[in-house]
């Protein structure tokens, strides 16, 4: 049976790569997407997850969320990395913005819907879920399990030189999260960066032909253009891509249980995700953590994956 998903996310590209896999992949009922500051801001984060979805026209339109303003958070945003919309600058249209309900309240009301069923997949900043957490404080034993793309183990960031974004651009929420008892498991760049994706994965995607081809050729090169110019690599990694991967195959992963919690106000540190790793750790585990991936199996999967999507949004 398919399992019932919410995505929290900031597209954002490899967000918007994984929504196209999520909307169409059999094992997976996305019953709602909901949008949050990140990559880029609240607004735009809210005009991007409708674009692509009203671009790419699944059968079922998933419930939608959206952001809302931030305060407090660490004020950076990664258009260098996604483009000034985020969607890699290719004037993406929406009919005219929905009147959608904020993002926690449609994560609170999904999840009572249908209680220990839904899983969250979380692929920006933990605002939402933090704040549907504070509005329904049940709602972390009701939530099936929460699956987080960010973070390091091994303390090498992204965004800082310790810190991974989605926890350094709002870590007070994510340490509310990481210390809420909600069932999770933590995707962290030290997994996620092992899975690099060269120029011919651009062969591999879906003919330009299918709604899903179409949007992906369109967005992609922005992404490996952004890699060469600002980091001379000619690979690229595509995160949150990954962190859906696990979801759907998670055998393709190794995971260990660690204890982990965040660093709120460090000068040097702020966002870093610090782990009891003592030989007797004197935190309790709270998480399950990626340590491993295989790289070759995870790409098939998102080829096959989105493959399914391109025969879906073929024609017309
Ligand atoms: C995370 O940061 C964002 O730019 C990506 O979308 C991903 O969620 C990786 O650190
Ligand atoms: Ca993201």
């Amino acid at each position: 049976m398919a399992r019932k998903v919410i995505i929290d996310c900031d597209p954002g590209i490899d967000d918007a790569v994984a929504i196209s896999m999520a909307l169409f992949d059999p094992r997976i009922e996305l019953v709602a997407v909901t949008a949050t500051a990140g990559n880029v801001p609240a607004e735009q984060a809210s005009r991007n997850v409708q674009a692509v979805i009203e671009r790419l026209d699944p059968p079922r339109f998933p419930r939608l969320g959206a952001a809302t303003f931030v305060e407090g958070c660490a004020g950076t945003d990664n258009r260098l990395m996604h483009g000034d919309d985020g969607l890699g600058n290719q004037g993406h249209v929406i009919s005219r913005l929905h009147h959608q309900h904020p993002s926690e309240k449609v994560i609170c009301d999904v999840v009572r819907a249908d209680p220990h069923r839904v899983t969250l997949i979380c692929l920006g900043p933990l605002t939402n879920i933090a704040r549907a957490f504070q509005r329904d404080p049940e709602l972390p034993v009701l939530v099936d399990r929460l699956v987080i793309s960010g973070g390091c183990v091994d303390g090498v960031g992204n965004v800082t030189a310790v810190a991974e974004f989605n926890m350094f651009f709002d870590a007070s929420s994510a340490r509310t999260v990481f210390r809420s008892p909600v069932t999770k498991t933590l995707v962290p760049l030290d997994v996620t960066r092992t899975v690099r994706l060269t120029l011919d994965f651009l062969d591999r995607l879906p003919p330009e032909t299918t709604r899903v081809g179409g949007f992906l050729r369109s967005i992609l090169p922005f992404t490996y253009r952004a890699y060469r110019q600002r980091l001379g690599q000619e690979s690229i990694l595509l995160h949150d891509v990954v962190t859906l991967v696990s979801v759907l195959e998670p055998a393709l992963f190794e995971y260990t249980e660690m204890s982990g919690d965040v660093e709120t106000r460090g000068e040097l540190t702020l966002g870093l995700t610090v782990f009891d790793r003592r030989h007797s750790p004197q935190w309790r585990a709270n998480m399950d953590v990626a340590r491993w991936a295989d790289p070759e199996k995870v790409i098939d999967c998102m080829v096959n994956s989105l493959s399914l999507a391109g025969s879906a949004t073929a024609g017309e």
